[in-house]
């Protein structure tokens, strides 16, 4: 099966959720529940909660990633992480070109490009976000809205870096809105992207890739998303700062 070719990743965003003492805490409570997941586990957490993320994912299953990095290694740009940082205290795999960074903070397709070219060198596996407005949607232009933003992140990744690129097919409109796509809208972008991908990098490297859905995915509704061909796993933001609905959504990916 075509799905054997390639990881089920489900990954919960925090966003700006959760306090150091609190995240531990969450995963604490997650951490036996998932003991078992026959697919990789991830939290990208906020950066404060790194450490204390780490600390109680220490010997379990559970990956920590972060939600954005800058794409310098270094200098002055107050305020910012640098992905080394990132990668020497243990974090494994980071979010980039998020909707909410490209709405509210100013994120572009050359800025997302440039931070998974940073992400990629020092070593993290990127959850590179792609997804339509509603407005696109609308005008039919959704598999060319993602399509460009993939084509754009992926210009300097190579075939073998492609390895660690999990992409999210996120519709900004389901995103924290209860609103999903449907199995098959979910599907048919996924799909769209991997036939991208096949044009880029051939169709053995693309069929290794991981895709995940994202928009209000949550305990209720993962078990059919999952089950679509091109949908390999999951971004969870709401849901995943419920313990008892995050493990039932990796259980849904086994
Ligand atoms: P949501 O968020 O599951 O709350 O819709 C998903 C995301 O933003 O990654």
């Amino acid at each position: 099966m075509q799905k054997d070719l390639r990881p089920a990743v489900i990954a919960g965003n925090w966003k700006m959720n959760l306090t150091p003492a609190a995240a531990a805490a969450l995963i604490a409570e997650v951490r036996p529940l998932v003991a078992d997941a026959a697919c990789t586990v991830v939290f990208c957490v906020p950066f404060v909660d790194l450490a204390a993320a780490l600390e109680a994912a220490a010997g379990s299953n559970i990956k920590i990633g972060a939600q954005n990095c800058h794409w310098a290694t270094d200098g002055a740009y107050t305020g910012e992480v640098a992905a080394g940082m990132l990668r020497e205290i243990g974090v494994e795999y980071v979010i980039v070109g998020h909707s909410e960074r490209r709405t509210l903070f100013g994120d572009t397709n050359e800025t997302v490009a440039q931070r998974t070219r940073a992400a990629l060198d020092a070593g993290l596996t990127v959850i590179l976000c792609v997804g339509e407005y509603l407005e696109q949607r609308k005008q039919n232009i959704t598999l060319e809205t993602v399509r460009i933003q993939t084509k754009i992140a992926l210009a300097g990744v190579s075939a073998g870096e492609l390895k660690r690129i999990v992409i999210a097919y996120e519709p900004v409109w389901a995103i924290g809105t209860g609103l999903t796509a449907t199995v098959a809208q979910a599907n048919e972008v996924n799909s769209g992207i991997r036939a991208l991908l096949a044009e880029l990098y051939g169709k053995a490297a693309a069929d290794g890739v991981t895709i995940q859905y994202g928009g209000s995915m949550n305990a209720a509704n993962a078990e059919e998303l999952l089950a679509q061909p091109d949908v390999d796993g999951g971004l969870i933001g709401g849901a995943s700062l419920k313990a008892a609905d995050f493990a039932r959504i990796v259980a849904a990916a086994q």
